[in-house]
């Protein structure tokens, strides 16, 4: 639906008041009435990079989720103010790891005897209390575009990939298992999952010992229910199509994918297919329908019917961006991301670590 004509007024009156005073992150999925008054749009490691790069303002509004928002805390000066412009702007999969479950199971890999050899390898997208457990032992945090330079790095400290050190990947399994199968083309088979609903993650001590890959028993609710059906389906009825996925579904999907990619990879392989290039694309819808709108000449489609929006990232739209800026404009700061200093510390330890990945 096209945007209420006052509140795009409102918000364009209210950016032009603050000038260089705020600086708009701006998410892929996030919807286009919020792209629009976005300074920059990136993935993950993008708006990551450009907050840890201190943008000249003393408020950053994210246009985003949560776990973005608490890093961009993270990353950015004391005197500076991140602005989450609705607070329930979560993340499902963020909230399946929580600290006590995952120190539970670090606790375990200790009776075990093998977390002197075991790294952990956080992604982006969970809690700052999460990463900072991450920087306490050593591990690094990894997002889509940069989780197979990270999980090398991780086998690094333990004696290489075809070594017998282990990592546990939190809180994503898909990511973890696409990229140690996919990008390293490793054996699944070294995969276990670590079901923190479970005694002992429901695993052996056996297991445990022999596994390369501890996947925490996470998921996005948004690119889980993309299927294989749907890409068969998709093969069969547009000749010639090609499937590009995010590494966030599921490894039965992504096997079968043409291209894999963070949410900034798929806008760039797309964006350099010749005209006529026929897509189903698999990740969330906002994204989707903007690829469309963006290369008006390639034949672009949404890979299942009945998945839908990230709800939460849709959270944050233009009402509630024009609320966040205009209270600025009123010298009121609503919604403030402010993370505790101890675990802040801890935190900015592994994302540092990542923003130090070669590459
Ligand atoms: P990227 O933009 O880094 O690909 O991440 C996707 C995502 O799920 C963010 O929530
Ligand atoms: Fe979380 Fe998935 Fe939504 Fe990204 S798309 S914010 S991983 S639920």
């Amino acid at each position: 639906a096209p945007s209420d004509p006052d509140l795009v007024a409102r918000a364009r009156a209210a950016k032009e008041a603050l000038g260089d005073r705020v600086f708009v992150l701006g998410h892929h999925y996030q919807r286009d009435e919020v792209i629009e008054f976005a300074d920059t749009t990136g993935d993950s490691f993008k708006l990551a990079k450009e907050a840890a790069a201190r943008p000249d303002a003393p408020y950053i509004v994210f246009c985003g989720v949560h776990f973005m928002a608490e890093s961009a805390d993270i990353l950015t000066s004391d005197e500076q103010t991140v602005v989450l412009p609705d607070l329930a702007a979560g993340c499902s999969m963020a909230d399946m790891a929580a600290l006590h479950q995952v120190q539970e199971c670090w606790d375990e890999l200790v009776e075990a005897g093998v977390a002197d050899s075991t790294i952990p390898v956080t992604y982006m997208n969970s809690s700052a209390a999460i990463k900072s457990f991450t920087g306490r032992h050593g591990g690094t945090i990894c997002t889509s575009s940069n989780a197979q330079t990270a999980l090398t790095w991780a086998f690094d400290q333990t004696g290489g990939v075809d070594g017998t050190g282990k990592v546990l990947f939190l809180p994503d399994q898909h990511l973890g298992r696409n990229t140690w199968a996919r990008d390293l083309g490793r054996d699944l088979d070294d995969c276990v999952v670590w079901n923190p609903h479970l005694p002992m993650g429901g695993l052996t001590p056996e297991q445990i010992r022999d596994a390369r890959m501890i996947l925490w028993r996470g998921h996005c609710s948004v690119h889980g229910r993309f299927t294989v059906d749907a890409v068969e389906t998709a093969r069969r009825e547009i000749p010639g199509v090609k499937v590009i996925v995010h590494p966030e579904c599921r490894h039965e999907v992504v096997e079968l994918a043409d291209e894999v990619g963070s949410t900034e990879r798929i806008i760039k392989v797309v964006s350099q297919a010749p005209e006529g290039t026929k897509w189903v694309v698999g990740t969330e819808l906002n994204l989707v329908q903007r690829l469309g709108q963006m290369f008006p000449e390639q034949q672009i489609s949404f890979l299942e019917k009945n998945v839908c929006y990230c709800s939460t990232m849709n959270r944050i739209d233009l009402p509630h961006l024009v609320w966040a800026l205009e209270s600025l404009v009123e010298g009121r700061v609503v919604n403030p991301i402010s993370v505790d200093p101890d675990v802040a510390h801890w935190a900015k330890v592994a994302l540092d670590q990542m923003l130090a990945l070669p590459g």
